[in-house]
């Protein structure tokens, strides 16, 4: 992915607009070659022919509802098996159904399928790949939203707070293994996905939405930086270093043999 790294080819789920299509740009102009995945075959087609021309690099198009037993058990098995696949863009994703009592539940299992279930069965198939080569690059599109309960989205920001402790665990779990994980915290950021998921971006205060090209070309900064976890709009690093501490301070109490003082 960095320029040291420029071997073999992407995958690239949502890769149809959106964060992945420009995520496909910026590697495809790093000489890396794509795979790339959504539902809509047409627009991925488009895109891979305009890649292909500007860049010279192979890209491949793959149609696939990952929400779709059969079309993601399809993809893990080219993603488990195939050692050309050098990185996983974890990305495909959904957001909306943010009232809780009004939504019907079957939406929130459809995000939950998208958002969590495609991407942890991915990633698994990507570290049976990675692992045992000690090599390769899973990137996972979280949100700031998994940070935060107060913006109001309990089942969207949950299912990206997944994504995060999900990196950082794999993390932990891989030790010094070299394969490269990285989750994506992006704020508001235009996409198409405001207004697939009912949500106006006007009337987000302008100060606070960032342009998909910005937002890809920092979280790319942050990747050759060798972050784990990268908040494109986020000045300074030490006060997510400070945030992790803050939690870590927790640690040594919270899981003992005695209930705490106060609950006797
Ligand atoms: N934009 C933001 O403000 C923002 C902020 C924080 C995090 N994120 C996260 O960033 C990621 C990308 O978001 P985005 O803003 O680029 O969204 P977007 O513009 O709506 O694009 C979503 C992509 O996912 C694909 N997709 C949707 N459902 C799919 C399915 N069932 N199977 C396969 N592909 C599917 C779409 O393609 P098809 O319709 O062709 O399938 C499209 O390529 C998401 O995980 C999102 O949660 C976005």
């Amino acid at each position: 992915m960095s320029d040291s790294n420029i071997q073999g080819a992407a995958l690239i789920t949502g890769a149809s607009t959106g964060i992945g299509a420009t995520y496909a740009d910026r590697l495809a102009k790093r000489g890396q070659d794509l795979i790339l995945v959504a539902r809509d075959e047409a627009r991925l087609n488009a895109q891979a022919e305009r890649l292909r021309a500007e860049t010279g690099v192979k890209v491949e198009v793959i149609k696939a509802d990952l929400t779709n037993k059969a079309d993601l058990a399809k993809l893990e098995q080219r993603l488990a098996t195939d050692t050309a696949i050098t990185a996983l863009v974890n990305n495909a994703g959904v957001a909306g159904a943010n009232d809780f009592v009004s939504t019907d539940p079957d939406a929130f299992e459809k995000m939950i399928q998208l958002n969590i279930v495609a991407v942890t069965r991915l990633a698994s198939a990507a570290a049976r790949n990675f692992v045992p080569r000690n090599a390769g690059t899973i990137i996972n599109l979280a949100s700031v939203v998994g940070l935060m309960p107060e913006l109001n989205m309990p089942v969207y920001g949950a299912t990206k707070a997944f994504v995060i402790y999900l990196t950082q665990g794999l993390r932990f779990q891989l030790g010094d293994s070299a394969v490269r994980l990285q989750a994506v915290l992006p704020g508001a950021t235009r996409t198409e996905i405001w207004d697939r998921s009912g949500q106006d971006i006007n009337a987000v205060d302008p100060n606070m939405v960032m342009d998909v090209d910005d937002m890809v070309d920092a979280a790319l900064a942050g990747f050759d930086q060798g972050e784990l976890v990268t908040i494109p709009s986020l000045p300074d690093a030490a006060d997510w270093e400070a945030a992790l501490a803050a939690k870590a301070k927790l640690y040594p109490n919270l899981s003992r043999n005695q209930p705490a003082e106060r609950f006797r």
